[in-house]
């Protein structure tokens, strides 16, 4: 397929990262595989571009029995599998940064050795004594965890937030409406509302921010970001990968709460939501607020048809044989749990009225790929006697999330030769082609914002309560009318189940599959196409 190439002109504004003030990170949960898989390594790349504080320290709590050295040993370990710098003297540095307290997460006196390390690694580690609490933990011990510190005083400010305390809190936030509602109010009655950072970590990867930018920083598409110009839009993400070790979480979580709670919906309201007035927390986040709480509420019958759910069983991934969900450890081998969601909906305002929106996601699909696309209208009239309007091919716009992170968009030219001959082609860039490096990883944006104090690609109290209020409904119905909401075996290896191809065919539309795939539209628009007279 033909492309254009992609070069960063000279003007293109300069980028200025800020440096936050000393300060020490202090996980909880630091025995678990998000801290050595993620946040670890995200600290050590910041470390090397000299964006962590000049001084700070790094300092574990967690169950599991262990001592600095044990910490730090780990700690160096998973920098090798993340294939870090074999530069030695700098992990040396950072290790050196890195320190750790055991105990049980409800003890007391666990929080009065941690204080006393604490204490001493400020004065060691001369800094600010402002603290970072990372909380990598299950959302059910959120509260205490808050509720021992704050007892301890480790959350308290002082004038003018001189020193600042913050506490970063991963999802999910609460296992339903109800349940989100009253965690929220107990950290509310401790923390105050800038203390608290909520993490989404789609929104902290580039290519999710960069759809801002996108629509924000060209005046070419907002005019045709509508209802008007714009015929439906599909998010996709596809994960190739099961389960894994995470089956006990699982199967409590299930698709729906795991990826459409908050990922799936923030990516939409970033797509759809009217412009901010200021790249700013409280701008950002109102605006995406708004757009959650404008989708259209679920009726008896959108429940029923409109979303589709299913379960992976055995199948052929990457040319090897894969298990099904049942077989996977910590399964229940009756279980009813969803690995795969496609839905439909709409979104009840000027600009998106009428608009299908699609979203699926799912495991042990046939490849990772996350992607929006955006289809927009066929020409209202034809003046090529060669194709009617219907005959037309739409423009689509896609912005590919991962992998291979870059834009596409297919336009329609004239071929050169007879007379009226026309084809369809992309305008398309990679992120890496262009700009030369991996995007960094999205822990690395969202723990520098949180040292920053920065809460723009956080979740609000109130946006989180939004997606609840659009997911809580669907598992009330699943659980009330199992009889309406199939759960639909799909193999390891496909698109997911058929269910959800029917639920566009419905509409005349088709998900837009990667084209060594199904390929269907994408297909069509790879040869040039038909059209001469
Ligand atoms: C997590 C989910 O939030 O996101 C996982 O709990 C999922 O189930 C993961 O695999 C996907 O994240 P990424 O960054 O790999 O696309």
């Amino acid at each position: 397929m033909p492309s254009f190439e992609a070069t960063v002109a000279p003007s293109s504004a300069p980028c200025e990262e800020r440096r936050p003030d000393g300060c020490g990170v202090i996980i909880f949960g630091a025995s678990g595989d998000l801290v050595y898989r993620k946040l670890l390594p995200a600290l050590f790349h910041l470390f090397m571009r000299e964006l962590m504080p000049e001084q700070f320290y790094i300092l574990g709590f967690a169950r599991t029995n262990m001592n600095d050295d044990d910490f730090r040993n780990r700690t160096r370990e998973a920098l090798s599998d993340a294939h870090e710098t074999s530069d030695s003297a700098i992990i040396d540095a950072f290790l050196s940064k890195c320190m750790y307290v055991s105990g049980d997460y409800k003890d007391p006196e666990a929080y009065k050795r941690l204080q006393k390390k604490a204490a001493s690694c400020d004065c060691d580690f001369s800094q600010k004594e402002n603290k970072l609490f990372y909380l990598a933990l299950p959302p059910q011990l959120h509260p205490t965890v808050v509720s021992r510190l704050s007892e301890c005083g480790l959350t308290m400010e002082g004038e003018d937030k001189n020193p600042w305390a913050r506490v970063v809190f991963e999802k999910p936030f609460g296992h339903d409406l109800n349940s989100a509602l009253e965690l929220d109010k107990h950290l509310c009655s401790m923390l105050t509302p800038s203390q608290i950072f909520r993490i989404d970590h789609y929104l902290g990867k580039e290519t999710v921010q960069s759809i801002l930018m996108l629509r924000f920083a060209n005046i070419m598409f907002e005019p045709l970001w509508n209802q008007r110009y714009i015929d439906n839009i599909q998010i996709t993400v596809a994960e190739s990968v099961g389960v894994e070790h995470r089956g006990g979480y699982y199967e409590q979580a299930g698709c729906l709460r795991d990826m459409f709670q908050n990922h799936m919906l923030q990516m939409l309201s970033l797509v759809t939501m009217e412009p901010p007035t200021r790249f700013e927390a409280e701008f950002v986040q109102g605006e995406r607020v708004k757009l959650l709480k404008a989708i259209r509420p679920w009726s008896e019958r959108t429940l029923k048809e409109n979303i589709v759910r299913g379960q992976y069983t055995a199948g052929r991934l990457h040319g090897s044989d894969a298990i099904g969900y049942h077989d996977e450890a910590n399964i229940a081998k009756d279980s009813q749990t969803e690995t795969f969601v496609g839905m439909k909906l709409y979104i009840d305002n000027w600009r998106w009225q009428g608009v299908p929106i699609y979203m699926r996601s799912g495991k042990r699909l046939s490849m990772r790929e996350s992607e929006v696309a955006v289809t927009f209208k066929r020409v209202p009239h034809s003046m090529f006697g060669f194709a009617s309007q219907h005959e037309m091919p739409a423009n689509i716009l896609v912005m590919k999330i991962q992998p291979n992170e870059g834009v596409d968009l297919t336009i329609h030219t004239k071929q050169p030769g007879p007379k009226t001959c026309m084809a369809s082609l992309s305008l398309s860039f990679k992120y890496e082609e262009v700009f030369g490096i991996v995007p960094p990883d999205a822990y690395e944006r969202l723990l520098l914002d949180c040292m920053l104090g920065d809460r723009t690609l956080f979740l609000s109290s109130e946006g989180v309560e939004a997606a609840w209020t659009v997911v809580d409904p669907i598992l009330n119905y699943w659980r009330d009318h199992p009889e309406n909401a199939p759960l639909h075996p799909y193999k390891s290896g496909s698109w997911g189940p058929a269910a959800s191809d029917d639920l566009l065919l419905r509409s005349g539309h088709q998900w837009r599959n990667p084209p060594e795939e199904h390929g269907t539209h994408f297909k069509s628009l790879a040869k040039p196409l038909i059209v001469r007279k």
